[in-house]
């Protein structure tokens, strides 16, 4: 089945927007399969940069449909302010480009207070959400009292659920979390006034991607966050609500368990992590600010939806060669390499020493109670001085990095085929 999965294999912000749009060039359907706006895609084409948190990037290119599937979840407010940012810069969105599923569930304005309102109770154990009401949409949907599009089409019920929903959330922030009482008709309403401009947009988008798959179309799957966040198989319970792994894919689109073309996961050539949680290679002082940059250029190391400064640290490949399993990843894409260039020395985390003993690969877990007693073991390997920005061709890279990049292929075991050396979207060096 001509299908790619585009996967995260950190703790989000990775890059995936970029390599999306890279991607989609040669893609029918692109299609998001978990979470919400809680994600920040960053696409630089030319002088312009799109900052999308829910419409795959993949919709600046003109002949791509893009999806949002059942997996997601969706703030009408967020995707009508993309829609107008998109439209702006010439890209019409019409509903034979973006298809909504009828079965994806929406977050209200309800979901984003109690968001905020249980990480302020939670105080120093706070998960550090994006405040975007993620949690609290799935916990609806979980408890199968969530609002979902397809419910749009009976606008009478949906009115009628909408009311019990906001009606519900202010008597758990009064109750649960000692919030003053929220005046809810304001927000209801103009919840449903926004909801109701996504109607001519919802399609029974499982059917529509399983047609199109027995027609022979390619779609290319976009995860958000990445794997380290992902609720089962990640750091718990520092983690996102959703299924941010490749296994995503197939309840996330509804579609059938199929051979999958190619498992592109990504990764930075270092790690960063935002909000709280077990980060072994962290790293703190001059090379922390060094590999997180000023702030003064989007592509530094600050969040994209919440503009927090990101945590950062060495590249760790005991948790890359674990995302490279979960997720069956076939080949790496590494991003970020010039960010690297200007060090001596750059250290590696190979291994993990827990309780004095090394731990096996085997006896590995992500979760936060363990990550939290693991102690990294470094490897140095030499750095390079030379800028990378204008380098496009393997062979035009600096010894150094090119060795960095094989010491990470071989130690995940499988092939470095995409470098990014720059912002821009012409910055990769594709390896044949
Ligand atoms: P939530 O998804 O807003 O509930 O946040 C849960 C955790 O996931 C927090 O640590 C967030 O900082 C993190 N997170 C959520 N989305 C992203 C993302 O797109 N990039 C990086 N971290 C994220």
């Amino acid at each position: 089945m001509p299908i790619t999965i585009v996967v995260g294999m950190q703790w989000g912000d990775e890059g995936k927007g970029r390599v999306v749009d890279l991607f989609s060039e040669n893609t029918d359907i692109v299609a998001r399969y978990n979470g919400g706006d809680n994600a920040g895609h960053t696409v630089t084409v030319g002088s312009e940069i799109f900052k999308l948190h829910l419409i795959p990037s993949g919709i600046i290119h003109p002949h791509t449909v893009c999806v949002l599937g059942n997996g997601v979840v969706l703030n009408p407010a967020t995707l009508l302010e993309e829609m107008e940012m998109l439209g702006s810069a010439g890209i019409a969105i019409t509903p034979e480009r973006l298809w909504i599923s009828d079965t994806a569930h929406l977050i209200t304005p309800a979901h984003r207070l109690l968001d905020r309102a249980r990480e302020a109770a939670l105080g120093k154990a706070q998960i550090g959400t994006t405040g975007r009401g993620i949690g609290p949409a799935y916990m609806d949907k979980t408890a199968r009292k969530g609002l979902r599009c397809g419910d749009l089409l009976d606008m009478v019920t949906f009115q009628l659920r909408v009311k019990q929903h906001f009606e519900e959330a202010s008597g758990q922030l009064t109750a649960l979390y000692h919030q003053p009482a929220v005046e809810t008709s304001p927000l209801a309403e103009e919840f449903l006034a926004q909801a109701a401009q996504l109607i001519p947009f919802i399609r029974p988008v499982g059917a529509r991607i399983r047609h199109a798959l027995s027609q022979g179309q390619s779609i290319l799957a976009e995860g958000a966050q990445g794997t380290l966040l992902d609720l089962d198989q990640g750091s718990y319970p520092f983690v996102t609500s959703s299924c941010t792994t490749a296994a995503g894919v197939f309840s996330g689109l509804g579609i059938g368990i199929c051979p999958i073309e190619r498992v592109v996961g990504i990764t930075k050539a270092f790690q960063t992590r935002v909000g709280g949680g077990p980060f072994p290679t962290e790293l703190q002082g001059e090379t922390a600010a060094f590999l997180r940059g000023t702030g003064a250029n989007p592509w530094d190391e600050y969040g994209t939806t919440t503009g927090r400064p990101r945590r950062v640290g060495w590249l760790d490949l005991v948790l890359l060669k674990y995302a490279v399993e979960i997720n069956g990843a076939t080949e790496l894409f590494l991003t970020k390499l010039d960010v690297l260039s200007g060090l001596d020395e750059i250290f590696v985390c190979t291994g993990y020493q827990r309780e004095g003993a090394a731990i096996r690969q085997a006896d590995f877990s992500a979760e936060a109670g363990f990550l939290e007693q693991c102690k990294p073991i470094y490897e140095a390997v030499p750095g390079w001085r030379e800028d990378l920005r204008s380098l496009r061709k393997w062979e035009e890279l600096p010894d150094q990095a090119a060795a960095y990049i094989k010491f990470v292929e071989e130690s995940c075991g499988i092939p470095v085929t995409h470098i990014s050396v720059g912002p821009e979207r012409s910055a990769v060096i594709t390896r044949e």
